[in-house]
């Protein structure tokens, strides 16, 4: 093959397309159209960076009602949809996201119609597939605001003023550049597919345990932790079986995740005493120490969330929730200066053979 260019395994490292999005390259800090994700956590709301994500700059009032609206009317689920989740009982809620979303009809050429659909209905179908599941009572939606409301269908109500703090979680887990899921997205918007279908394809890369899924595991290993020595022994184990630590290490943040360092500061605010939370803070400085691998936003999202009384099922959706409106604004900015992604391989197979 001619101009053959080898690029390293899992593309570590490979510059494939220019995005305007967002970018982890400055000084290690995670930057949305320009403003620090961090920033906009502390100071602005969930629709507000979400407009800035998917439309490129912050929403004026005007802008900021409608969009509100826009997804406001949209969240709402159709008899057909409550029908298929009521017979699937599916108990993973990520497999029923993946399902269900790609029921979502695509009708017509508007991108951003069809990506409000999606972001307005992700939250009531994470709530309703645990329901149809697990027969946890569907609560009613409440407040004002789009996390908020996330907020009331899935978090312990006596948790209510801390709403904000899953806001913020959600802020960051928004947008995060070329990740595998969104990379995902783009291949599938490469082929000119419809938005259902490329967010289908997110969503099923979003579930691997090394993407979104290690938010999953995080709970299950922090609760046998009470102290630095268990912390010490725990981290020792996996080592020496060579397994991997959910919530650690990042192909992009090999020093610090600001997200991570975010969201334990959030803890440290909310939730000092919590066990599970000096559980983290622990694994943290002993992984640190012993390997240099820093923590990365999944380990204190897994235990915020935790905290707010999030049954653990919905780990992986609130992260969905927050990460499709990143996915609209790389659909967009795929299709409107398309190439087909489709790389090339180098063969390892038998010789050219007789049958
Ligand atoms: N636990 C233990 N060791 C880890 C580790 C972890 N979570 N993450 C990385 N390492 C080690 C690797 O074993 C490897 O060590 P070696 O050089 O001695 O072989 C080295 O660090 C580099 O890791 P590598 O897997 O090559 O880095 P990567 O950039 O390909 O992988 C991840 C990044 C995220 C896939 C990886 O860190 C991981 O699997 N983490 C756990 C899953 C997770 O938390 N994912 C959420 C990401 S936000």
């Amino acid at each position: 093959m001619t101009d053959e260019i080898k690029v390293p395994k899992g593309l570590a490292n490979v510059v494939v397309d220019r995005t305007s999005i967002a970018t982890t390259g400055a000084s290690g800090n995670l930057l949305y159209r320009g403003y620090r994700a961090v920033d906009l956590a502390d100071r602005k709301s969930f629709e507000e960076v979400a407009y800035l994500i998917v439309y490129g700059n912050l929403p004026s009032g005007d802008e900021l009602v409608a969009f509100r609206a826009r997804l406001n009317e949209n969240m709402k689920l159709d008899e057909r949809t409550i029908k298929v989740m009521d017979i699937l009982k599916e108990k993973d809620i990520m497999r029923n996201l993946r399902s269900i979303v790609s029921l979502i009809p695509y009708r017509n050429g508007d991108i951003n119609e069809t990506f409000i659909q999606m972001e307005a209905k992700l939250p009531l179908i994470s709530a309703y597939s645990a329901h149809a599941a697990y027969g946890k009572p569907m609560k009613n939606m409440e407040g004002e605001f789009f996390a908020e409301k996330f907020f009331s269908m899935i978090a312990d109500p006596h948790k209510k003023k801390y709403w904000k703090s899953l806001e913020k979680l959600m802020i960051l887990y928004m947008e995060h550049e070329f990740n595998a899921s969104t990379f995902a997205l783009r291949v599938a918007a490469s082929t000119l597919t419809d938005p259902v279908s490329a967010v289908t394809a997110a969503l099923a890369t979003l579930k691997g345990p090394l993407h979104g899924g290690a938010n999953s595991e995080v709970l299950s290993y922090l609760s046998g932790i009470r102290d630095e020595k268990d912390a010490a022994k725990f981290v020792e184990d996996k080592l020496s079986k060579k397994e991997k630590i959910m919530g650690f290490g990042h192909r992009v943040y090999k020093k610090k995740d600001p997200r991570a360092q975010y969201v334990k500061e959030e803890l440290r605010r909310i939730a000092p005493d919590d066990p599970k939370f000096r559980a983290a803070e622990y694994v943290e400085n002993y992984m640190f120490e012993k390997k240099g691998i820093p923590a990365n936003v999944d380990l204190f999202a897994a235990v915020l969330m935790d905290f707010l009384g999030i049954d653990e099922v919905f780990n992986l959706p609130v992260f969905a929730c927050s990460r499709i409106f990143g996915w609209n604004a790389h659909y967009s900015e795929q299709v409107s200066d398309n190439k087909l992604i489709r790389p090339a391989a180098e063969y390892s197979g038998p010789e050219e053979r007789d049958l």
